[in-house]
């Protein structure tokens, strides 16, 4: 089996779905399950006798290994973390004890429990680091697409504990062997994602008829990629990818924020019209984000030469099964919609009409 950190999340939850799906190996699902984490989201997994779930914090060492004493898996996929940029600019604090101590943490435990493995076992082991294009900064209009080899230069105190985990990991592998593998991707969309990214943002205030808060001009650049892509390059890179390598991971679809909110407002005219006007109307500037890092681009050539990966999904194709599944599924945004929600978007966003 494996063992999947962070697996009560948007990606990680996706990820240990498809992967049931798809590879059929067991997985033990360790969460915190703070408020970006979700048993609803794992709901369809509920008696399936395949999945395992602990709730456990990476920092806790004891519990950690005693999972991976209990469940001996034969590789870790880490997806947890805080992951919000707005948030960490808010409180840092918990990023760098979440992202840089859990990490650290976490990476110990595997290392006793991969020296005491043996033969095929030790051989074959793998720690697969989920990691973000935010840890190599900001570009510029002409600048090339972030690539493996680009020099870190993160920007916000998420992207920072971030770079500080891509740097554990390295190190861990450098020094003590660990076979570990690291992706670097850009912006995910998809089924599942809290609504304080966004995507999901955009679609379910313009659904509730509340502003549409865009930071700054809008003209901000990030690549998108659909969960589901996401997910097929991590089984990729676990399957065969090379130990110590790292590997971006993009969708090759640029856009700006305004064109993006433009696009969500379009599909939502046509898929639930209003009863006067478009949700364009609902569009409001609003002050931008310290720091706000103005365009993130991926070079993922190595992963398609190497591993023989590509997106399957467009833009498109990908944006409208998002816009569907959240209009069809109103009642699990209620349910992550709780107090801590709610009073995040109060303080974040109360200048906004
Ligand atoms: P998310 O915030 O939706 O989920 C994070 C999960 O980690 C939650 O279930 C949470 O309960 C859990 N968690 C947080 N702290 C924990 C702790 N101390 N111990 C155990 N569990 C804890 O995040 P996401 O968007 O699914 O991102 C998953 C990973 O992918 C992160 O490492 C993130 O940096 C990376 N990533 C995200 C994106 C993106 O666009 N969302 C892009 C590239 C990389
Ligand atoms: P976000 O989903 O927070 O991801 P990240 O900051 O990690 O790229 O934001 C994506 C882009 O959308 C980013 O440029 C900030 C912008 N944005 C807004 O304009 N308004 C919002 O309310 C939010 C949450 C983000």
């Amino acid at each position: 089996m494996i063992l999947v950190t962070g697996g009560a999340g948007f990606i990680g939850a996706n990820f240990v779905i498809d992967w049931l799906r798809v590879m059929g190996e067991a997985v033990v699902n360790v969460d915190k399950l703070t408020y970006a984490g979700n048993l609803g989201t794992l709901q369809s997994l509920h008696d399936d006798p395949r999945h395992s779930f602990a709730r456990a914090d990476i920092c806790d060492r004891a519990a950690i290994g005693q999972l991976l004493s209990t469940y001996k898996p034969r590789a870790i996929v880490h997806f947890a973390a805080e992951s919000h940029v707005d948030r960490s600019i808010h409180g840092p604090g918990d990023f760098v004890q979440t992202n840089v101590i859990g990490t650290f943490t976490l990476l110990e435990a595997a290392r006793e429990y991969w020296s005491a493995l043996e033969g095929e076992a030790k051989t074959s082991f793998r720690f697969l680091h989920v990691s973000t294009d935010e840890v190599f900064g900001s570009l510029g209009a002409d600048d090339a697409p972030f690539s493996e080899t680009t020099a870190y230069a993160p920007n916000s105190p998420y992207s920072a504990s971030k770079a500080g985990s891509d740097h554990l990991v390295r190190a861990w592998h450098h020094t003590y062997g660990l076979p570990v593998l690291t992706t670097n991707c850009s912006n995910n969309y998809g089924p599942y994602q809290f609504p304080e990214k966004l995507i999901p943002l955009m679609i379910t205030r313009a659904l509730s008829g509340d502003a549409l808060p865009v930071y700054g001009d809008g003209q901000n650049v990030r690549d998108w990629l659909y969960v589901g892509d996401h997910c097929s390059a991590i089984r990729e890179v676990l399957v065969r990818g090379v130990p110590g390598e790292t590997y971006n991971v993009g969708g090759w679809n640029e856009m700006k924020n305004l064109d993006v909110v433009h696009v969500l407002c379009d599909l939502l005219d046509r898929e639930r019209p209003k009863q006067a006007g478009s949700y364009r109307d609902q569009i409001t500037r609003v002050t931008d984000r310290p720091g706000h890092d103005r365009r993130y681009a991926i070079d993922a050539r190595k992963l398609e030469r190497e591993l023989g990966w590509k997106p399957a999904e467009t833009f498109e194709s990908g944006l409208a099964k998002t816009v569907q599944w959240y209009l069809d599924n109103q009642e699990w945004v209620d349910d992550v919609a709780s107090g801590d929600y709610r009073k995040w978007v109060t303080t974040h966003y109360a200048k906004v009409a």
